[in-house]
């Protein structure tokens, strides 16, 4: 081989590295030059035969040839990692400039979170929150309330009983009906059943009654009864606390009043009233004129109640309370009819 085929094949080579389009390409160029059978690497084994007084020239000729092209080979290579890395990225970019999908939250209706505040206040001033079952017994929801057994709340017409497939009643320990609670008031006397004095609880839930829905009536809706049995207290005690419930609950310019009342679980019993939110207490069609809307029962614990629960009234006193939370949320936000709170109207929801 001469001097200038060597010439000859250098250039050819470097053309062709220069022409390799991929790694790949670059590879197969590399191997049919220096590879074990390349073209040099052929010139290289070659060098016997060539006549003495060529060889070291021709040798260090192919030699740096060598040199070149292995150069020229890996710059090339470079370059073209370089562009398939760039080309990789491209092909597998991900295009976060379009706005994402959103999955709304959803939040949390406002009588859960009206129950939940209601709680907070009375948390806040040392009482724990309990619940009570809502399938109950005759016995805890009538019986140990001290409602006489001809008391009309008893009756088909105002509670739910719960029947066999029958048709039967149902009956616990062979006596006490089974029914849906019509009140929270229940879980006042599994509370003195199970804990001595003092008490101090607030128990939220569901209730169920035979009502037909209607602008101030719901066949289930919720309550949050309140107990408190302690050495010592009285009337002032529970309308102190009653009081600033309302300050709470319905801001300070809102009015509160008590009302003689009856139930068969307290005595004295009395109805707490808040002034109209509408009217500001002059008398409008939400308050049916009177100024004034009613927003909770209460009372006294009477001894009789003590009684059934092994609490001793001579050294024990208390006071209780129910309310309802739907009725609450109507008065306090203004809305005008309790079937509103259940329709699942977004438009109505999200004002709260
Ligand atoms: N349970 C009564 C009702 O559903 C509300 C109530 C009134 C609860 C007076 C009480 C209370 O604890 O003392 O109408």
């Amino acid at each position: 081989m001469q001097t200038v085929d060597i010439e000859a094949l250098k250039r050819s080579v470097l053309g062709d590295i220069a022409a390799a389009g991929s790694s790949k390409e670059l590879e197969q160029v590399r191997i049919a030059v220096l590879g074990k059978k390349g073209s040099l690497t052929q010139v290289l084994r070659s060098m016997g035969e060539v006549p003495k007084e060529q060889r070291a020239t021709l040798g260090a000729l192919v030699n740096a040839t060598r040199e070149q092209l292995e150069e020229a080979l890996a710059q090339r290579a470079g370059e073209l990692q370089n562009s398939e890395l760039e080309a990789t990225i491209k092909a597998e970019a991900v295009d976060v400039t379009l706005p994402g999908r959103s999955h709304p939250l959803g939040s949390e209706h406002l009588i859960s979170r009206l129950t939940r505040e209601i709680c907070e206040v009375f948390r806040g001033i040392g009482y724990r929150v309990i619940e009570g079952p809502e399938v109950e017994t005759e016995y805890y929801n009538f019986t140990a309330l001290n409602a006489p057994a001809d008391h009309p709340s008893r009756s088909l017409q105002d509670t739910f009983y719960v029947r066999d497939r029958s048709g039967a009643e149902t009956r616990v320990a062979g006596e006490s009906e089974v029914l849906l609670r019509p009140q929270t008031s229940p879980a006042q006397i599994r509370v003195m059943e199970q804990e001595k004095p003092p008490i101090y609880i607030l128990a939220p839930g569901r209730v169920y009654r035979r009502d037909t829905a209607d602008p101030s009536h719901l066949p289930q809706f919720t309550q949050i009864e309140g107990l408190v049995v302690d050495e010592g207290i009285s009337f002032a005690d529970l309308k102190g606390t009653l009081e600033y419930f309302c300050k709470e609950v319905f801001g300070p310019d809102r009015k509160t009043r008590f009302r003689p009342h009856f139930f068969p679980f307290t005595e004295p019993s009395a109805e707490v009233d808040v002034s109209c939110g509408i009217c500001g207490g002059s008398g409008c069609r939400f308050c049916g004129g009177t100024g004034w809307l009613e927003i909770l029962g209460c009372g006294m614990v009477d001894p009789n109640v003590f009684g059934f629960v092994n609490i001793d009234p001579e050294r024990y006193s208390g006071f209780a309370f129910g309310m309802g939370v739907e009725r609450i949320a109507c008065l306090k936000y203004d809305v005008p009819d309790l079937r509103m709170l259940l329709e699942g109207d977004m438009r109505f929801l999200r004002q709260f």
